[in-house]
């Protein structure tokens, strides 16, 4: 059992999912998000409100921290400026505060969308090269290379989870990419309760039939996942589909993201279902 977990972005969508199942795998889950209040806490679980953007907010979270799960970010393509202190100065005060607090690994809530420009005919694996789809996915590049840094010159392991489409299946592009919510306990669990991970890259995907993705090279971390998005396929193609086949970014890993202008949010034609676990 971990002593002290850290997670960021507590008052997300993912973190609703996470918070139970992380306050069962350690002593005290420290939870943080810029919002002000997350609801009812867990028997062992903190709130704190903070800035990812402001180290001095940031440091005073990872005393005595064993580990940091990093899932707290602006979640949209949306100009750099909007990015820049939240997604990218936030990885580095994570870091940063990580080496300063001896944290042993960060597991983070990287993105499909670092290399979101791919056509979807490419197999992506671990090893695939960065090619994001925008600033937001830019911004997962710069943070895997981060940990990839810190890992290197002061052995801070990290699991960078590259998330496909972790929300209800409403489009053909997630019969491809859904993510569970059951998969991202189960995903987050093993990249904690390895016993070592060193540098990790794995995608965060469900065990779908149309997946054009392979965690072979992940294999050390032990990720089975156990659904499969295809019991939703007759549903989604009796729905009309016209608008999201025309879109060009139909032929890409990053779907809408890799068809929308720099710094435009393609948020709505994503159909994501934003509901907290429990909502
Ligand atoms: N949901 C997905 O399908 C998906 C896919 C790929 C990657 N991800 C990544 O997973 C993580 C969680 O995503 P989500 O879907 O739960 O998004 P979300 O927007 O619901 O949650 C993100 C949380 O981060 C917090 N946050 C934003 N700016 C902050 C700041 N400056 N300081 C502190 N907290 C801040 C927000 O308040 C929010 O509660 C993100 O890092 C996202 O990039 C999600």
């Amino acid at each position: 059992m971990i002593e002290r977990l850290l997670l960021t972005g507590a008052g997300g969508r993912l973190g609703s999912y996470l918070r139970e199942p992380l306050s069962q795998l350690c002593t005290e889950l420290v939870s943080t998000d810029i919002k002000s209040k997350i609801g009812p806490l867990y028997k062992n679980e903190k709130f704190v409100s903070a800035d990812l953007a402001r180290f001095d907010e940031v440091l005073p979270l990872t005393e005595g921290v064993t580990m940091i799960c990093h899932f707290g970010a602006v979640v949209d393509e949306l100009p750099f400026d909007n990015l820049l202190g939240p997604n990218f100065v936030g990885s580095y005060n994570v870091w940063e505060s990580a080496r300063k607090n001896n944290v042993k690994r960060i597991i983070y809530a990287s993105s499909i969308h670092a290399v979101g420009m791919y056509s979807k005919t490419k197999t992506i694996t671990p090893s695939t090269h960065h090619k994001p789809d925008g600033f937001y996915g830019l911004s997962k590049c710069f943070s895997e290379d981060l940990a990839k840094m810190y890992f290197d010159k002061n052995g801070i392991e990290a699991v960078c989870l590259r998330i496909a489409t972790c929300a209800p299946v409403t489009t053909a592009r997630s019969l491809t990419s859904w993510l569970s919510y059951d998969d991202l306990v189960l995903l987050v669990t093993r990249a904690i309760d390895s016993i070592s991970t060193e540098f990790s890259i794995i995608y965060g995907v469900s065990n779908n039939d149309r997946k054009n993705i392979d965690n072979s090279e992940a294999g050390h971390l032990g990720f089975l996942p156990q659904d499969n998005a295809e019991k939703y396929a007759s549903e989604i193609f009796e729905s009309d589909l016209a608008e999201e086949l025309i879109d060009p970014g139909n032929q890409f890993h990053g779907g809408p993201f890799a068809s929308t202008a720099l710094g435009v949010s393609p948020m709505e034609k994503m159909k994501i279902i934003h509901k907290l676990k429990g909502e």
